[in-house]
């Protein structure tokens, strides 16, 4: 703590409900784990962020960040959303209004969901 300043309560630290992180790790061509840039995933993170914002979510409800790589590889495009602590995986530009919905409505979209099975993948 900085001397002389007040301490922020948590709910003042935790500015937004949730926070997407989406990976845009770049890897060359011929690297054998791929990456999720290679997959889309810049458009992906523009898309989302986009969306939200037209929603009217981007404020309070959630923020979109970039990431470096997740170590979900495999499955990539990844997307983090914390504090609910999973991972979407094989995420498309496709798939961003259904994602954007689940944050409106609180339900996360179980079919990109990525299960222990495909975390061990990685
Ligand atoms: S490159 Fe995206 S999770 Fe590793």
């Amino acid at each position: 703590m900085i001397a002389g300043r007040p301490r922020a309560s948590d709910s003042q630290l935790l500015k937004r409900h949730r926070y997407l992180f989406v990976c845009i790790n770049r890897r060359a061509d011929d690297n054998p784990k791929g990456c999720c840039a290679a997959k889309g995933s810049e458009d992906v993170y523009k898309v989302l962020k986009a969306e939200l914002a037209a929603r009217g979510l981007a404020k309070l409800d959630a923020r979109v960040c970039t990431s470096s790589c997740l170590d979900q590889c495999a499955t990539g495009v990844t997307v983090l959303v914390e504090p609910d602590h999973f991972f979407y995986g094989h995420v498309t530009v496709a798939d961003v209004p259904e994602i954007v919905e689940g944050i409106a409505s609180g339900q996360r979209v179980e079919r990109l969901v990525l299960t222990a099975d495909d975390l061990a993948k990685s």
